[in-house]
């Protein structure tokens, strides 16, 4: 096991995303880099240059647990701001940190930042407990892991809120938006529920509001992308490799399965947790394709390689791209060991970890929010063998017996009680899609955080003014104080 784990490390791969902190191309663990596409996170462009930004970064401190008096510990998380804009009585807009290293890009590109050059909004972005460097304990061991709770996270936005209220704009009565991605989506949306007194409206881009047991549905939308950008014939081609391969294992042909695909170790029909980890791998592999880049080209091209093969089976025709598609592997890593392994190490400072998030942000699907891609649906391409059984195996492995199925759907079940769901109750908060989002519908193709350019359509046009409608409506919406007797 050692050896295939150097060998994974050795073997970098430079992402699509890009992060902060590290200059050149990031590397990381080939594992790691598909595990982390599949949930919207902010893209930012590759050229962007962190040494030139004009953002400042500041440290806030806060406690470590804010639910238990008796504890009075206290850490630093970190956070940015850009007052160029800044007008006296001008408003405060937060793009909020969600489960990755905090990302000052937005609050100096994109729509937010124009819309806070109209408004003279002072901008700031936060980073996350336990992400980046915002960390409240020194090794990420599974007991340390207890502060990691988006209650908890809700909290520190709340208290920085005031803090730049009072401290830093100077001004209480400063209207406060939110601007949230992805899983900092569902921050901005329950932030906005909590604390109303500190937020006036929240803007929603791909929101993640809903947890999810079993997120089956995304691997249907990830078949609906492969038919719409791609082909009907490339949906089936993808479809039939996947049932060959079921069948052939099946009957027990597993050393022909191995051989095709060359496995780091020969896959064990009996282990069903490897079975279903090489399925999903494969999976990861054509849906990390297909929303690369938040672009329809590698759908295109993904199907254009397939239809292009000149072998006589579809199932040697997938193996031969994903040879490919992963071309500075030895050998593939597809087994149950080693995607546990990447998700296991403790230390704060592993790429994995500072960079990637992983052991934090599967930490937080484990207890809190489910949204585990399996393939349980009928009406999708990647076959019948991605189940909860392997996710349910997943969070145990990595984090201790006691995350039973059981304790995950608890937690999930929770987090909509907590939150409602999909029925928040809210108002002032806007939902929008950016971009080719399994999550959400896709007919707005150009990333809706982008500023407004000459390249847009005239309905992706419509939704930026709307956005900015909207914050302008909320920043101007009258307070009204409950009155003394
Ligand atoms: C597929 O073949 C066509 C025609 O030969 C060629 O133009 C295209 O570049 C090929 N596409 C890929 C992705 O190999
Ligand atoms: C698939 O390849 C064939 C033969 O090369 C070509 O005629 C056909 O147009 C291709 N189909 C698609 C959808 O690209």
């Amino acid at each position: 096991m050692a050896l295939k784990l150097a060998l994974l490390a050795t073997l970098l791969v430079s992402a699509t995303v890009a992060f902060p902190e590290l200059r050149n191309p990031v590397k990381m663990t080939p594992i790691a880099k598909k595990m982390l596409e599949a949930y919207p996170i902010p893209e930012v462009p590759k050229d962007y240059d962190r040494s030139q930004s004009r953002s400042i970064g500041t440290m806030f401190r806060t406690r470590v647990d804010h639910f238990n008096p008796q504890n009075r510990d206290t850490f630093e998380f970190q956070y940015y701001s850009n007052d160029e804009y800044y007008q006296p009585g001008g408003p405060i807009f937060i793009f909020v940190g969600g489960n990755w290293p905090v990302e000052q890009y937005y609050i100096e590109h994109g729509h937010f930042h124009d819309i806070a050059y109209y408004e003279n909004a002072w901008l700031f972005a936060n980073e996350h407990r336990y992400y980046g460097s915002s960390l409240p304990v020194e090794d990420l061991s599974t007991p340390n892991l207890r502060f990691l709770t988006v209650e908890q996270a809700l909290v520190d936005l709340g208290e920085l809120i005031y803090h730049i209220r009072h401290n830093v704009v100077r001004d209480d009565n400063a209207r406060v938006i939110l601007l949230g991605v992805g899983y900092a989506g569902a921050i901005a949306t329950w932030m906005r529920q909590r604390y109303p007194h500190l937020v006036d409206g929240s803007w929603v881009s791909s929101g993640q509001v809903d947890a999810r047991f079993d997120f089956g549905q995304h691997a249907v939308e990830v078949g609906g992308l492969i038919r719409d950008h791609g082909n009907d014939e490339c949906y089936s081609q993808i479809w039939r490799a996947f049932r060959t391969a079921e069948a052939l294992l099946d009957a027990g042909r597993t050393e022909t399965v191995s051989e095709l695909f060359n496995t780091c170790s020969p896959i064990d029909e009996e282990n069903m947790l490897d079975v279903e980890t090489f399925f999903f791998s494969i999976k990861e592999a054509i849906q990390t394709e297909v929303l690369s880049e938040q672009n329809v080209v590698y759908t295109d091209r993904l199907c254009q390689t397939l239809n292009n093969s000149t072998e006589s089976t579809d199932l040697q025709t997938l193996a031969n791209w994903v040879h490919d598609h992963f071309y500075f592997l030895d050998c593939m890593p597809f087994d149950f060991e080693s995607s546990t392994e990447i998700h296991s190490i403790v230390d704060v400072d592993a790429i994995e970890n500072r960079i990637l998030g992983l052991r934090q942000r599967y930490y937080q699907f484990c207890t809190e929010f489910g949204w585990f891609l399996t393939a349980d649906s009928a009406d999708q391409p990647f076959g019948y063998r991605i189940t909860m059984y392997l996710f349910s195996n997943f969070c145990k492995a990595v984090y201790g017996e006691w995350l039973t199925a059981e304790v995950v759907a608890d937690g999930v079940h929770l987090t909509n009680m907590h939150f409602g769901g999909k029925d928040p109750r809210i108002a002032n908060v806007l939902f929008t899609n950016g971009g080719l989002d399994p999550v959400r519908d896709i007919s707005i193709t150009d990333a809706d955080l982008n500023s407004i350019s000459g390249y847009n359509s005239p309905e992706l046009l419509a939704a930026k003014k709307q956005i900015h409608d909207y914050i302008v409506s909320w920043l101007y919406e009258p307070v009204v104080p409950i009155e003394e007797n």
